[in-house]
């Protein structure tokens, strides 16, 4: 049955889970009424803070006359890392991230001093000053991974994932196939291009302690690095985050070097200091999605299926390690997607580049790997001149067997092939590909394309112990209950899915429960909103603290009525057979004297890893979907037009379907724009600004509008309850739906391969601009 009908009797029923509800802050949001960080009312005397950036991209750090910026109009302080009263690193997990240059500078766009004045205005101006007032000894950049790769210049240690049971190893199978196949493949990196940029508000305390209120998906890791430049202890910093105008993982590590330098100056000045970059130096200092150079050979025979793979990914993580060694690790248990591969082996090299540090970007490092292996397959079926959906569905996992994957997990609740023909039969796949294949038989310069790819997507930090979560629910005397967890809101819809369980939990209105803004001083050692578990893991722990409530509700009105069912549901409370309002029993509770807040805490069971052998359950379970894209391609201009997608995508027992749709529909937009139009560019090593990132502002930075949402786009959801016991049977959505415009980037190699019979393999790279569409076009041309 389809979600939102099924999902519409479970609301007439009184379940407040399953049920579509607007975003909580939807109302404010419309309006312009949610504040946002900036939004903040400053308080008298806040100063503001800017970067000073270094102009080149590698280069030592020789002096520094910061005597004519201090002598500006405005200008009250300026800190250089000498200046700084801790350690000079904020790193996420290696200690290789100075939080300003020191002796050396590493890439353009690497904050060297900080400018604190009365005004925005006025420290953004001395900043901007930066190349006047630096010394730098250039020295050679290195900007690509690949450069990275051949001088062996790496982050952190590469890693291997490998499996093999052939006798010859996975060379011996790949040799032995009846077809083999070796290239190699660039996918470049993407901005999060968050609404609501980087920033931090910094105001210093009583007796040494620091507020910040900061935009970041981890509050926890931000007191961390607070706590650690200034020396303090954990507990006299406190970070809040009530929303952010989205995060994307831009905001899981680095949000870091704002809120430090902002609690620093606030500390060194005593007076409130907030620092906004504007959006250019945004995308200057700060990191994103990681590009991938990929090199493969593989081995296959006539039906397709592959009996031997190796593949080298070389990532360019930038000048520091921050998130890229999960990233890899991520990356190289996604390169299966939905695919058994029996004997492989797959490298990760994390290239250090004189470039920004690049970190977590919704799907961390997963879409990187998946997409390789459906490079592959699509190359593959062109190869045996095969339809792509028959070669991918010969490799699919299996139920019974063939369902381990290279780190070893059992592939349990397989959804793919069930999922996988419900949408090839709902969008006319076949149909569709005959009238496709029509259309460009009597249509010589545009031509269409279309492609059905799948997802699975592991859903669990990839690090064990971040797998847990903390929340606070009170029930205040006039039966209104509020709620704090560890999840921050960036606009997923968390803390209206949190309310939506508790809700449910206590059988009372959506509308009783409130979720405040995200606090360590309220719940402690929180995790990062990351890796799509925030509903999972926050829910969950919710869900304990509201049911340890009902729990004790209960115990005390069975000692005061007897041994008498006690049911909570809609708003009211079921005594056998008498009813009294949810209000009613909570004030007899209190004046009971029975506790009416608690906490709750969840940790995801069953979840081992180890990271020398790169074996064991990383993820507590898969997430599934598949989409179909139809595009159609100009193959004069390199233009191309996304005609229709159709999405079928597992969250299994949503828990509220309008907001996983509103989230799968915007990852497929989000993964479309990293796969065609967001393109990155930095200036080449012989050029006078050589390491500028070029494309660092909207004008030249194209993420899709909404004018780039095809005209027929059928997003469903896919009627399953997740087989793993999960807060009610709910699976993870923030991430996976990203994989689905695979589909569109297939599509268009489909249409560019149709200009050439279908007879070459088209060189297409990603993203797949109109400049790299005419590329491959002009390759495919020149070899028919
Ligand atoms: N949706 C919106 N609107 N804004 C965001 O920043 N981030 C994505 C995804 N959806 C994001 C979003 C990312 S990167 C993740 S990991 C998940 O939301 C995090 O939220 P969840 O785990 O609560 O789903
Ligand atoms: N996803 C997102 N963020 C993370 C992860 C992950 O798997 N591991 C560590 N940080």
């Amino acid at each position: 049955m389809n979600k939102p009908v099924d999902s519409f009797i479970r609301q007439a029923q009184g379940v407040r889970v399953g049920v579509s509800r607007a975003h909580e802050s939807a109302h404010l949001h419309v309006a312009g009424e949610a504040p946002y960080t900036d939004d903040i009312p400053e308080l008298a005397g806040t100063l503001h803070a800017a970067l000073g950036l270094s102009p080149v991209a590698r280069g030592r750090l020789v002096g520094m006359d910061l005597d004519p910026i201090r002598a500006m109009p405005g200008v009250v302080a300026v800190i250089a890392a000498a200046d700084l009263p801790g350690v000079n690193e904020c790193g996420a997990l290696e200690h290789d991230d100075p939080i300003l240059a020191e002796g050396e500078v590493r890439y353009v766009g690497q904050p060297v001093f900080a400018v604190i004045a009365r005004t925005r205005d006025a420290a953004r101006r001395a900043a901007a000053r930066a190349k006047d007032v630096l010394t730098i000894e250039p020295l050679p950049p290195v900007l690509t991974p690949q450069e990275a790769h051949a001088l062996g210049q790496y982050v952190v240690p590469p890693s291997h994932l490998k499996r093999t049971s052939h006798p010859g190893g996975v060379a011996g199978a790949i040799a032995g196939a009846k077809h083999r196949l070796k290239d190699t493949l660039f996918v470049g990196g993407q901005e999060q291009f968050y609404l609501e940029g980087q920033i931090s508000y910094a105001i210093a305390q009583e007796d040494g302690g620091m507020l910040v209120h900061c935009s970041t998906q981890h509050p926890s890791e931000m007191q961390h690095l607070i706590a650690h430049v200034l020396n303090l202890s954990s507990n006299q910093v406190q970070v809040q985050c009530r929303r952010m105008g989205g995060g994307f993982g831009g905001k899981e590590s680095q949000s870091a070097v704002f809120a430090c330098i902002a609690a620093i100056a606030s500390r060194q000045l005593g007076r409130p200091v907030k620092l906004r970059p504007d959006r250019d130096d945004d995308f200057l200092v700060t990191g994103r999605r990681h590009c991938f150079h990929y090199e493969y050979e593989v081995g296959f025979d006539d039906d397709g299926r592959i009996v031997g793979s190796e593949i080298t990914m070389v990532s360019r993580a930038g000048h520091s390690a921050d998130l890229s060694a999960p990233v890899m690790t991520r990356a190289l248990c996604h390169f299966d997607n939905a695919y058994w591969l029996p004997d492989v082996a797959i490298h990760g090299y994390s290239g250090k580049t004189n470039t920004q540090s690049n970190t977590a970007f919704r799907g961390f490092g997963g879409p990187q790997g998946a997409i390789a292996i459906e490079y592959i397959l699509d190359t593959v079926a062109r190869k045996l001149g095969k339809d792509p959906l028959d070669v991918r569905r010969a490799n699919f996992y299996g139920v019974d067997e063939r369902n381990v994957t290279p780190y070893g997990q059992l592939v349990e609740d397989n959804q793919i092939a069930p999922l996988v023909a419900q949408l090839e039969a709902s969008s006319d796949y076949r149909a569709r590909r005959d009238a496709v294949a029509a259309y460009n038989a009597s249509s010589p310069v545009l031509k269409r394309g279309l492609a059905l790819t799948p997802v699975k997507f592991g859903i669990s930090f990839n690090v064990v112990h971040l797998n847990q979560a903390g929340a606070l629910v009170h029930i205040y005397g006039d039966g209104s209950i509020l709620v704090n967890h560890g999840g921050t809101e960036m606009g997923q819809g968390l803390n209206t899915k949190v309310a939506q369980v508790v809700a449910h939990e206590l059988g009372v209105n959506f509308e009783r429960v409130r979720v405040t803004g995200t606090d360590t001083q309220k719940v402690a050692n929180t995790s990062a909103t990351a890796a799509s578990t925030g509903a999972d893991l926050n829910g969950k722990a919710a869900q304990d603290a509201a049911h340890q409530l009902r729990e004790r509700l209960t115990a005390f009105l069975v000692e005061k009525h007897g041994p008498v069912d006690v049911r909570f549901a809609d708003d009211t409370v079921w005594v056998g057979a008498q009813s009294m309002s949810f209000v009613e029993v909570v004030k007899q509770a209190y004046f009971a004297r029975v506790q009416l807040w608690s906490d709750g805490f969840y940790a995801t069971p069953g979840l081992h890893w180890n990271r020398e052998t790169m074996q064991g359950k990383p993820f507590y379970y898969f997430a599934y979907g598949a989409a179909v894209s139809e595009v159609v391609v100009d193959t004069l201009t390199g233009e191309w037009k996304l005609l229709r997608a159709d999405v079928l995508h597992d969250v299994g027992r949503s828990l509220n379907p309008a907001i996983d749709i509103g989230q799968v529909e915007g990852a497929f937009i989000q993964g479309m724009g990293w796969l065609t139009t967001e393109e990155l560019v930095w200036l080449p090593a012989d050029s006078p600004r050589a390491g500028l990132l070029a494309t660092h502002a909207p004008s030249t930075y194209k993420i899709p509008t909404a004018n780039d949402c095809p005209p027929v786009f059928d997003v469903r959801l896919y009627d399953a309850d997740n087989a793993a016991e999960t807060v009610h049977r709910s699976k993870a959505v923030g991430e996976p739906p990203l994989l689905l415009p695979f589909s569109v980037f297939f599509a268009i190699r489909d249409a560019v391969s149709a200009a050439g019979g279908h007879r070459v393999d088209p060189p297409l790279q990603a993203p797949a601009t109109p400049e790299a569409i005419l590329t491959a076009l002009a390759a495919v041309q020149a070899a028919c």
